[in-house]
Formats: C-alpha cells, sequence, structure tokens
C-alpha cells in the first residue's frame, strides 16, 4: 500500500511541469529562427534595435563595446547605433524618455529589455512583435494577440504594415486571423515578400535579443570546444603514458 502511494506522489510531481506548461499554452507561438553564430544577423538586430526601441527601453546591462564581440567596429558601433555625443562605449544602453514620462504617456514605464530573451524566451519575443493589430478601443490604437492590451504603442508599423483582427465562425468555433490591411515599406514584392521580409527582420531583432541576454554565450562554447580539446590531448599522452609505465611490469 506505502509503495503505490509513493508511486502516485512520484506520478503527481512528474506531471507537475506539463501542467504548469499547458496553463500558459494560450498562445501559438512560432519558432524563432536563432542563430547566434550570424554575425550580420546580430548586427542588423543591434542597430533596428538601438534605432527603434532605445527611445522607450532600456538595456542596463548591455554595454555598446559589446558589440564588437559580433563584428562590428568602434566607428560602426558609433555610426551605425547613432551613439550620442556624450556617451562612451563602455556606457550601457539607456533609454531615450525617462521612466516616468515613459510611465505617464503609456501608463506602465516600458521594461529593461537586457534579460527579455530569457524571460519571455525567444518565441515569445518572434511571435509578439508579429502580432499589433489595430484596436480603435486602446488609447496607443494598438493590440497585440499575444500580450493582450498590451500598453506599447506598434512601434515597427511602417515596416510591417497595419494588421487587423478578423474573427470567423466555423461550425462554432472561433477562429481568431490577423490580416495585413494596408503594406509596410517591408513590402517589396507582393503580399507574400512582404510577410516574408519582415519576419526576417524580426528574426534579426530577436537574434539580437537573444545576444544581449547572454553576451558571452558564444564565447562560453569557444571555450568548452578548447577545454575538450585539451583533454582529448591530454588523454592520449596520459594513456601513452600508462602503456610506457606498464611496460616492464607485466
Ligand atoms: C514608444 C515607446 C516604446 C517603444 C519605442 C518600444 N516599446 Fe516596447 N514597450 C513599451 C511599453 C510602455 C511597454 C509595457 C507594456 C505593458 O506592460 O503593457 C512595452 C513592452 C514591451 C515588451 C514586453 C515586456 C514584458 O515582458 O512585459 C517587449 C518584449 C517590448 N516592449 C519590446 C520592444 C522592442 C523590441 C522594441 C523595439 C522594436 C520596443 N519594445 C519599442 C513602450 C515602447
Amino acid at each position: 500500500m506505502k509503495a503505490i502511494n509513493k508511486l502516485w506522489i512520484l506520478v503527481l510531481l512528474l506531471t507537475v511541469p506539463a501542467m504548469a506548461f499547458a496553463s500558459e499554452a494560450g498562445v501559438h507561438l512560432d519558432k524563432a529562427p536563432v542563430d547566434l553564430k550570424n554575425t550580420a544577423s546580430l548586427q542588423r538586430g543591434a542597430i533596428l534595435f538601438a534605432s527603434r526601441c532605445l527611445a522607450c527601453h532600456s538595456a542596463s546591462y548591455m554595454r555598446y563595446n559589446r558589440l564588437l564581440d559580433i563584428g562590428m567596429t568602434e566607428g560602426q558601433i558609433k555610426k551605425d547605433l547613432e551613439l550620442p555625443e556624450d556617451s562612451k562605449l563602455s556606457s550601457t544602453m539607456q533609454a531615450v524618455m525617462d521612466a516616468n514620462s515613459a510611465k505617464l504617456a503609456f501608463g506602465i514605464a516600458p521594461p529593461d529589455l537586457s534579460v527579455i530573451a530569457r524571460s519571455r524566451s525567444a518565441d515569445w519575443l518572434y511571435t509578439y512583435m508579429r502580432t499589433f493589430y489595430v484596436d480603435n478601443n486602446r488609447s496607443s490604437g494598438w493590440n497585440n494577440t499575444t500580450f493582450p492590451d498590451v500598453g506599447m504603442p506598434f512601434v515597427l508599423a511602417d515596416l510591417q504594415g497595419k494588421q487587423v483582427l478578423r474573427v470567423e465562425n466555423k461550425k462554432g468555433h472561433e477562429i481568431k486571423k490577423l490580416v495585413l490591411e494596408s503594406l509596410g515599406s517591408m513590402c517589396t514584392a507582393g503580399y507574400s515578400m512582404c510577410t516574408a521580409g519582415y519576419d526576417a527582420t524580426i528574426a534579426d531583432l530577436t537574434n539580437y535579443l537573444v545576444f544581449m541576454s547572454d553576451p558571452s554565450k558564444m564565447v562560453r562554447y569557444d571555450l568548452g570546444y578548447i577545454v575538450l580539446g585539451f583533454l582529448f590531448v591530454l588523454l592520449v599522452l596520459v594513456y601513452a603514458l600508462k602503456k610506457e609505465v606498464w611496460k616492464d611490469i607485466r
């Protein structure tokens, strides 16, 4: 009897993480094509982040000179990220707008984005930046299916265009769909190219946010290979030594 009770407790404990996931499974998340080795993508993401997000959000744990790790030169960082005159490469990324004015304007202060990829996940960010839609009931004029009633206005509407939410009723099921109503500047050749271009831009941005949440990850990976290589060489040497030492004993 006791053993069975224990078994039940074990089964229950094992299903707790699954239940926690299930409670969050409300929104469908698209897979973010993260590639931390793609420095060109990381650089594009960094430039977009500086020009479009730093107006409201800070990244207080991120220093500009960290961008040297993704192959940017000091000159590029200063020019492409439009570094303010008085800030140094060693300064952290600070929002242009101060938190109090932002709170007044949006009702909530924009959170620091340094480690947002770790708290929200890359897939969440990639989806969130692509699911804003026009909603005239909101003071900002925007809403988001991934983050309902979000306080952030959609600052990339000029790139993606404007989406609207269509609700269809199919056999008693409500199906919500986002439809692009007016095209943004990313539309080079028709509707499908439009989404592809914007998706690629958001992939770059997400890639950068993931990099920013753990900038030394790739350095750690490289170090891992070096350590493994060293251990392998050591193994060969130690094996040769063992052979040498035991040669005369047998
Ligand atoms: C005009 C100001 C403004 C700009 C520019 C802006 N945001 Fe925001 N953002 C906000 C506000 C305000 C919130 C808080 C929304 C809330 O909690 O309802 C927010 C929330 C977010 C969140 C959700 C954070 C969380 O987990 O609660 C993410 C992610 C985000 N912004 C990313 C970005 C990115 C990426 C950019 C650049 C492309 C950007 N934002 C540009 C104002 C802004």
